[in-house]
């Protein structure tokens, strides 16, 4: 897979988080063990039975991880309307992160009773660009994003410093719209829609970086999108023997991707793939196509998800590969997963290990 187009800014880490009473946690404090050698891959893996933690921790690194560009003492009112039912209680999330030498601290705070409004604190990176979180379109933004953190809704949420793969992810079985090219645009159109029909984020990369490869569309670095197709289809030959063929567009405005079987010369929509084809190749390029310039913290729920034995033996394997600078956090019931990484980056939750 060619890396030629990495040019790595920084590495950002969480090293340490402390969960506070957060849904079934009363308080819990994990470090994130750094790789031992220069050239070891940054995984930590998370692993226990069904209802201990796991999953919350990751919602706790990602609710974490979403403060990074706020400001100190900032408050974020929370949006009832995104989940009446979350968060009846109040929780404390802190932890410390490191962006190449430099380390800073972070906590989100939340209570109910306070009016619910998040709270914003600590020393953070002077590396990274501070957003307004306070107008309207950012707050919409930031409690989507809390939205899909929590599973509420089934895409993955890539933001600036990380990527979140909740256990409910799916490749939507609905094709994108040609609008949905223009990056910014995806809240805008899912707004004005009647019903919210998700369009996964997954598709929409496909879609760009496919149109952009035309010759008469003049937005983006062609080299670029020539780079993300020839990644795409490498993934896409590796794990299913297919390549992209074309894109139909239809009359209500959207977009099915069509792909051609290497060996059989078939051509059959992407919705075809197989469940464990779409999951490992829409994680892998979107991880790759997202952390290509710069690397993130990269937290999966259950990337044994749909997989076979092989697939999960050489998972880890295989995401370090594809990009090698990011952190991995993953949570899973996967022995195979569990087993790719050293007894240091693993983690076993146990009943009492939750006070
Ligand atoms: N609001 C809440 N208050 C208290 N406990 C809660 C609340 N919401 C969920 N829980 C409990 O917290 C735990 C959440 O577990 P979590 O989803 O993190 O587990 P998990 O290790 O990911 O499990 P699985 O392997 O089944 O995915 C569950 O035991 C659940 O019953
Ligand atoms: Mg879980």
């Amino acid at each position: 897979m060619s890396k030629n187009m990495r040019t790595i800014s920084s590495l950002l880490r969480l090293e340490h988080i402390k969960i506070e009473n957060y849904k079934g946690i009363d308080c819990l404090e994990i470090d994130f063990a750094q790789p031992q050698f220069e050239d070891s891959p940054d995984v930590t893996v998370i692993g226990s039975q069904n209802g201990l933690g796991k999953t919350s921790i990751l919602e706790c690194c990602a609710l974490l991880a979403i403060t990074i560009t706020c400001h100190h003492n900032e408050l974020i009112k929370f949006d009832r309307r995104h989940g009446s039912d979350l968060f009846k209680k109040g929780f404390s999330i802190s932890g410390n992160f490191r962006e190449e030498d430099l380390q800073f601290s972070r906590s989100l705070t939340f209570d109910p009773k306070d009016d619910n409004y998040f709270k914003i604190t600590g020393k953070s990176s002077p590396k990274t660009i501070k957003k307004n979180n306070t107008n309207k379109e950012s707050l919409h933004n930031f409690n989507k994003n809390i939205e899909t953190i929590l599973g509420q809704t089934s895409n993955q949420l890539s933001m600036e410093h990380f990527l979140f793969f909740n256990s409910y992810r799916k490749i939507q079985e609905s094709s994108p719209e040609l609008g949905m090219l223009v990056h910014k645009s995806y809240e805008p159109i899912f707004r004005n829609r009647m019903y919210e029909t998700p369009i996964s984020l997954f598709k929409i990369e496909i879609l760009r970086s496919f149109m952009l490869d035309n010759p008469l569309l003049d937005q983006i670095d062609k080299q670029e999108s020539h780079e993300v197709l020839k990644n795409l289809n490498d993934f896409l030959n590796q794990y299913a023997g297919v390549k992209i063929k074309k894109l139909v567009p239809h009359t209500n405005n959207t977009i099915d991707i069509l792909l051609e079987h290497q060996k059989s010369k078939d051509i059959f929509s992407f919705d075809g793939l197989s469940s464990g084809q779409k999951e490992i190749i829409s994680t892998f390029f979107l991880i790759w196509y997202s952390t290509r310039v710069k690397s993130k913290i990269i937290l999966i729920d259950e990337p044994e998800l749909h997989l076979n034995r092989d697939w999960q033996q050489t998972l880890v394997r295989d995401l370090v590969k594809n990009a090698p600078n990011n952190q991995y956090i993953l949570a899973t019931h996967s022995i195979e997963v569990a087993e790719a990484v050293e007894p240091y980056q693993r983690i076993l939750l146990e009943k009492n290990s939750i006070k």
